[in-house]
């Protein structure tokens, strides 16, 4: 076991909890910290940040959805004596201009890249447990995903891998220093395709479905969404037509020397884990 603590942040969110388990089981000390942690981090109280970063060696960062206080925080670890940062962004951070996405990411990056600290930063595509445990879960279970995702293709990424990436960077002294890696699956899939392949796995009648952008928003909306919230996410799809994310990318193997888990394995073990049933 080793005496160096590492902070992580977003700890009972889809990548901080697995990352939080793999440190651990590597022997490495964990400091898991969110709201609702034991551990109390709230990135809108600064005056939570201190006590989580005192006797720090490294820090796994989950910026807030507007990352402004990020730069703060990284200022405050700087003085805390944490040497090293990474940071979870997010694919197209560098090719989605100035969309709320594209900056929010970037100043993120900017915090972490300009500090004096060691910095990686990881760039995933979307999630494929966006499927079971976040946005589009519910509209599974209840049998049709609406969606203004159309044609695009999407190299969506399985959190066990970003968590391996994650956990690697954070163990591995020196080898990611002053890196940035894209992060994908192993190939592109439409949404549609993606809903057809938890269909067959989970054996339940899921369908597809299109829709416009402002229908898509709308809909949110209607779901009891607010207005900015609802066109964000809408925003996204928008910004995903670019196509400027749709390569599959090798920074899994550049890390762990292996591919990446498939869609394929990862809709199997959700539907054998009863994530869809209704
Ligand atoms: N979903 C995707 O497809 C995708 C793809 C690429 C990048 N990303 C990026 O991933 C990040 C989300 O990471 P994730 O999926 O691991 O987390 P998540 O599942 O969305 O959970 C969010 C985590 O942050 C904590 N949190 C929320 N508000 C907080 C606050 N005000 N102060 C402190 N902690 C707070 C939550 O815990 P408490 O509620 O206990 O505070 C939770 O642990 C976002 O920055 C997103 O841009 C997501």
């Amino acid at each position: 076991m080793s005496n160096d603590t590492t902070l992580v942040l977003g700890a009972t969110g889809k990548t901080g909890r697995r990352v939080a388990a793999r440190l651990r089981l590597h022997g490495t000390q964990v400091r898991a910290a969110s709201r609702s942690s034991r551990t109390r981090f709230d990135w809108s109280d600064p005056g939570s940040w201190d006590a989580v970063l005192q006797d720090v060696t490294a820090a796994y960062v989950v910026p807030p959805p507007v990352p402004g206080p990020v730069h703060e925080f990284v200022a405050r670890a700087e003085a805390a004596g944490v040497q090293r940062l990474v940071l979870l962004s997010g694919r197209s951070a560098d090719t989605w201009g100035d969309s709320t996405f594209g900056l929010d990411m970037r100043s993120a990056e900017d915090a972490v890249c300009g500090s004096a600290l060691e910095w990686t930063v990881l760039r995933p595509s979307n999630f494929n447990q966006n499927f079971d445990e976040d946005l589009f879960h519910a509209p599974l279970v209840a049998g049709e995903l609406t969606l203004p995702a159309g044609a695009v293709p999407e190299t969506f990424i399985d959190v066990e891998d970003v968590a391996d990436v994650a956990a690697a960077v954070l163990t591995e002294t020196g080898r990611h220093a002053g890196r940035i890696y894209e992060l994908t699956g192993p190939r592109a899939l439409t949404f549609g395709e993606a809903v057809g392949l938890i269909s067959r796995a989970s054996g339940l009648p899921i369908a597809y479905k299109q829709v416009s952008p402002a229908e898509y928003t709308a809909a949110l909306v209607e779901e009891g969404w607010g207005e900015d919230d609802a066109h964000h996410v809408a925003e996204m799809f928008v910004l995903l037509e670019r196509r400027t994310s749709a390569e599959t990318t090798d920074g899994v193997a550049t890390v762990l020397g292996r591919a990446p888990r498939t869609f394929e394995d990862y809709a199997v073990r959700a539907a054998a884990a009863g994530a869809w049933r209704r």
